[in-house]
C-alpha cells in the first residue's frame, strides 16, 4: 500500500483498483487455502465447532520433527496382545479428556466434521471449506492421522506408539482375516468399540467394497473376495494412472463444494464408510442420524475404527505411487502445495500444516509394515494365470454392430430404474491419458444418497451386475452430508479407460459403448450434461 501511495494514486482510485483486483482474484485466481483460525471461523448447525475460548499458544508453522527411528504402522489384525493393550489404553485416555480439550475423541470427531463443508467460513467468503470430493482428500486425512497419532503418543507418554492400519483391501483367505473388522475394535466394552455400526459389519462378515447403502448382503465370502480385488484393480490401478484421476478435481480457495472425487475417495474409501454405518442409528439417541457413525462425515471420526481405516487409505496412497504405468505422483499446482490446514498438536496448541509437508511419509517419521496387496494384480496370485472372462463376451463383429446401433449421449436422458446406454466417440489423436468424463451431474434430492456404476460394452446389465465383471469401469457415490446447505451443482465423474479397453481386448474401437446403472436406494431421477473422452496430462496441466 505504501508503494501505491507513492505513485500518487488517489485513495478513491486505489479503492477502485483494489475492488477490481479482488473481483478478478475471486473470479479467476486459483488460490491456495490459507490456514484457518479454527475456534473463531466456525459456524456449524451440526455442533462441530471446536472449544472456545482457545487456551493454547498462538498458532505456529509445522516443522518436521527430528527422530531416530521410524515408527512402523502395523496391520490391525496382527497386533500382539501388548500392542492391543496399549491401543486400548490410548483411546481410554482420549475418551476421558474433558469436552474443553480439543484432543478429546469427541473433539477429534468435531475437527473432522468442521472441515466437512458446512462449518468453516473464511471472512468474506460465501461458501464453507470442503476437504472431501477433491484433491485435498488424501493430504488432509494424512495430516489428521499424523496429529491424532501424536496426541495418542503424548497421552500414553510413549512416542513409539503408532496407529495400526486396517487391511480391508486384502482379500486373502487367511486367519486372522484381514478384511473383516479387526478383533480389538469388535470387542464390546473396549474403548475401541462403537455402538453405531451395522450388525453385519462385525466378524465374521467381510468388508463389501461394492456396497451402496451398507447393511447385510447375500453375497458369499468367495464372491466378495473376487469382487473386492477386481474393483480395486479398476479403481486404483488401471482406472487411476494420473494424479488428477487418483486425487480428484482441484479445489481452490472459495470454491463451491468439492467438484469431483478421485477414484479412490468414492470407492473403496467411501464404501468402507457406507458398509459400517448403522441405518437405524437414531434409535441410539437424538444426536444420531441414519448411517452414523461411519456412514456420515459429521460423526465418522467418533468411531475409533475411523483411524485404522484412514491409515490404510494413507498406506494405499503410498503403495499407489509405486505401481508401474502412468504418472503416479501428487498434484503440483501451487494452490495444492501451498494450502495450509490448521490442526491441534499433542499439547492442544494450534499448528499450521502445509500440504507440501504432507507428501513424504519418510519426513513425517513413519512407515507401514509390508502386507500383501493381491488387488494390484487383479486378484491373481503369482504363478496363476490371469484370465478373467468378460461377463459379456462380444466378437469383433458384434462389437461393431453394438456401436453402430447405440445412440449418442443426450443431456435429456434420465437415469432412473433402467440402465441407460450411449456411445462416446474416441478422438483420433490422443494427447495424454484417455479419460471418460461425465459432467454436469444433477442429483435432484441432495439430502438422499445417489450411486451409480459404469460399464463398457455391456448394455444388458442390471443393478445386481457388480464390480466383479471386467466390464466394470467405476462407481459414483453421492453421500449426503447431514445439515449441509451448500452443494456444488455441477459434479464431475472421471475414470481412465485406456488400459481398461486394452485389458478387454477392445483397444481398436473408435467409439465406446457406456452403460450407467443406478445402484442405490431410494432411486433418483439423475441426469448429466455430457459424457465425453478427454485427455489428462496432470500433473503438468490440471484437468
Ligand atoms: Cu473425511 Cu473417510 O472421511
Amino acid at each position: 500500500m505504501g508503494q501505491l501511495r507513492s505513485t500518487g494514486m488517489s485513495p478513491y482510485s486505489f479503492l477502485g483498483l483494489a475492488l477490481f483486483m479482488a473481483l478478478v482474484a475471486v473470479t479467476y485466481a486459483h488460490l491456495p487455502i490459507p490456514a484457518a483460525d479454527l475456534p473463531t471461523q466456525c459456524n456449524s448447525i451440526e455442533r462441530c465447532c471446536m472449544p472456545t475460548p482457545y487456551k493454547g499458544k498462538p498458532a505456529y508453522n509445522f516443522e518436521y520433527k527430528k527422530f531416530k527411528k521410524f515408527n512402523v504402522r502395523r496391520p490391525a489384525h496382527l497386533l500382539t496382545k501388548k500392542e492391543i493393550t496399549r491401543l486400548e489404553k490410548a483411546y481410554t485416555l482420549m475418551r476421558a479428556l474433558p469436552d474443553s480439550d480439543p484432543r478429546s475423541l469427541l473433539n477429534q470427531m468435531k475437527l473432522h466434521c468442521l472441515y466437512c463443508d458446512n462449518a468453516l467460513y473464511y471472512p468474506g467468503q460465501q461458501y464453507p471449506l470442503e476437504v472431501h470430493n477433491g484433491w485435498f482428500f488424501l493430504p488432509w486425512h494424512r495430516m489428521f492421522m499424523y496429529w491424532h497419532e501424536r496426541i495418542l503418543q503424548k497421552l500414553l507418554k510413549d512416542d513409539t506408539f503408532t496407529l495400526p492400519f486396517w487391511a480391508w483391501d486384502n482379500s486373502m483367505d487367511v486367519k486372522p482375516v484381514p478384511n473383516e473388522m479387526p478383533a480389538p475394535y469388535a470387542r464390546k466394552g473396549s474403548s475401541l468399540y462403537d455402538e453405531a455400526r451395522n450388525n453385519c459389519s462385525f466378524p465374521p462378515f467381510l468388508v463389501d467394497l461394492d456396497t451402496a447403502g451398507g447393511g447385510c448382503t447375500t453375497k458369499t465370502p468367495d464372491f466378495i473376495r473376487i469382487q473386492n480385488d477386481r474393483l480395486q484393480y479398476t479403481q486404483l490401478v488401471v482406472g487411476a494412472t494420473t494424479p488428477s484421476l487418483f486425487f480428484g478435481l482441484p479445489y481452490y480457495f472459495g470454491d463451491y463444494g468439492g467438484k469431483g472425487s478421485g477414484t479412490f475417495e468414492d470407492q473403496p474409501h467411501g464404501t468402507v464408510h457406507a458398509w459400517l454405518g448403522r441405518q437405524d442409528a437414531p434409535i441410539l439417541g437424538p444426536q444420531y442420524h441414519p448411517y452414523d457413525d461411519m456412514g456420515n462425515f459429521g460423526r465418522a471420526a467418533f468411531d475409533p475404527i475411523f483411524y485404522p481405516h484412514h491409515t490404510n487409505v494413507d498406506r494405499i496412497w503410498c503403495l499407489w505411487t509405486h505401481i508401474p504405468g502412468g504418472k503416479r505422483t501428487h498434484p503440483t499446482h501451487p494452490a495444492f502445495l501451498n494450502t495450509q490446514f490448521t490442526f491441534y498438536d499433542e499439547n492442544a496448541n494450534l499448528v499450521k500444516h502445509n500440504v507440501s509437508q504432507a507428501l513424504d511419509t519418510d519426513l513425517l517419521g513413519y512407515k507401514f509394515e509390508s502386507y500383501p496387496t493381491p488387488w494390484m494384480t487383479n486378484g491373481v496370485q503369482a504363478g496363476r494365470e490371469n484370465s478373467i472372462p468378460l461377463c459379456n463376451p462380444l466378437s469383433k463383429k458384434a462389437t461393431e454392430s453394438l456401436i453402430s446401433s447405440t445412440p449418442k449421449q443426450r443431456s435429456t436422458q434420465v437415469l432412473l430404474a433402467d440402465p441407460i446406454t450411449f456411445k462416446v466417440a474416441r478422438p483420433k489423436k490422443s494427447k495424454g491419458t484417455e479419460v471418460l468424463e461425465i459432467s454436469g451431474i444433477h442429483i435432484p434430492n441432495k439430502t438422499a444418497q445417489a450411486h451409480w456404476k459404469v460399464y463398457l460394452f455391456y448394455p444388458n446389465v442390471s443393478f445386481l451386475t457388480g464390480a466383479a465383471c471386467p466390464e466394470f469401469a467405476g462407481t459414483f457415490n453421492w453421500i449426503p452430508h447431514v445439515g449441509q446447505v451448500a452443494y456444488n451443482p455441477d459434479r464431475v465423474w472421471r475414470m481412465g479407460v485406456g488400459p481398461k479397453l486394452l485389458q478387454m481386448g477392445k483397444d481398436y474401437v473408435k467409439s465406446i459403448v457406456v452403460t450407467v446403472v443406478q445402484t442405490g436406494f431410494p432411486l433418483q431421477a439423475l441426469t448429466f450434461d455430457s459424457a465425453k473422452i478427454i485427455y489428462d496430462n496432470s500433473p503438468e496441466v490440471e484437468l
